[in-house]
């Protein structure tokens, strides 16, 4: 108990002092994983249900921003959160880009998803008990998947996928990664929808039913089986991160209505088929 709430007093403060920095922010991650949820079958409903901590009240989104929040207790797992191309190349190769700053392979987001894939399939399996924490596993697989869709998160290696590209967000000194994990998104609520995240919520997923209807099939699918296939994902993130993110922006750029307008359906977009894919992801896994 002392070690826990040790462990829970050292988390607080590391929030406060380092704030967000990767990762779809705290809403962009509540989104997909809302999404997901909802978009569960019953035996993968149940199974989600099973490994969610308590304090959760089956509710995943609550705990999907948890593999940020044990970054600086787990340091292994911060390679695990991005897969950043070289000389500003707008594809990904799983052989040439994922792995970590010490070159060790498969230390990446795409990793990671298959990795986490991979030990939940073992649910049900071992009658003893797994080797992993599946519960875990279920918190890192869900985080990761919103993570392997924020564009910037498959950016360029030599700008930490934005982060060293310092930009006016309106008036609001960002940097060009933040404003994609979290200022979008944060003025779209504002905006639109009076600051209240489940109607932002809503919204998408009335498109989901509708405007993307017809995709949301091929969203869905994976090549040849694959219970997951975090490459394609991570393919189109370097693609939208240079068609989108990038494109236009330099040191000191001040981005306002011109660039949030033109570049929130991707935000939208990527949010959308972050819960589809996760929820896809987690029917193959317990279905
Ligand atoms: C796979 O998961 C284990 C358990 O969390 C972890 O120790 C390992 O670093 C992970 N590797 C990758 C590539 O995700
Ligand atoms: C699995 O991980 C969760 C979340 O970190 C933790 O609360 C739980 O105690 C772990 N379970 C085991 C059996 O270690
Ligand atoms: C939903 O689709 C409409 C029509 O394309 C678009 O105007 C609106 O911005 C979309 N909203 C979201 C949240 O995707
Ligand atoms: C995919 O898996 C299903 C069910 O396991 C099987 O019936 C089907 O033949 C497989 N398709 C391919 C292309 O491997």
């Amino acid at each position: 108990m002392e070690c826990y709430r040790m462990q829970v007093v050292v988390i607080v403060s590391l929030m406060l002092l380092f704030p967000n920095t990767q990762g779809w922010g705290e809403d962009g991650h509540a989104i997909v994983c809302k999404i997901a949820q909802s978009r569960l079958g019953d035996t993968a409903s149940e199974a989600v249900k099973k490994l969610l901590p308590e304090y959760a009240e089956n509710d995943l989104a609550s705990v999907c921003s948890w593999a940020d929040h044990v970054k600086f207790i787990f340091h292994w797992s911060s390679a695990l959160h991005f897969a950043d191309t070289p000389e500003n190349l707008c594809n990904f190769q799983y052989n040439r880009d994922c792995k970590d700053q010490n070159g060790e392979k498969g230390r990446c987001v795409v990793g990671a998803i298959n990795n986490y894939t991979n030990q939940l399939l073992s649910y049900g399996r071992n009658k003893v008990h797994s080797q992993y924490n599946l519960t875990q596993a279920l918190l890192f697989l869900s985080h990761f998947m919103g993570d392997i869709h924020q564009p910037l998160h498959v950016g360029f290696l030599g700008d930490k996928g934005g982060n060293t590209i310092d930009v006016h967000w309106y008036k609001q000194k960002q940097n060009l990664h933040h404003v994609w994990d979290d200022s979008i998104i944060e003025t779209a609520e504002e905006r639109f929808y009076g600051s209240e995240i489940g109607d932002f919520i809503n919204a998408i997923q009335e498109n989901i039913t509708k405007e993307w209807d017809s995709e949301v099939k091929g969203w869905e699918t994976c090549n040849s089986n694959q219970t997951t296939c975090p490459d394609l994902y991570a393919s189109e993130s370097i693609k939208a991160a240079c068609q989108w993110a990038y494109k236009g922006v330099t040191e000191g750029s001040v981005l306002g209505d011109d660039y949030f307008l033109s570049r929130l359906p991707t935000v939208n977009l990527r949010l959308a088929q972050g819960g589809v894919r996760l929820a896809a992801t987690l029917n193959r896994i317990f279905g």
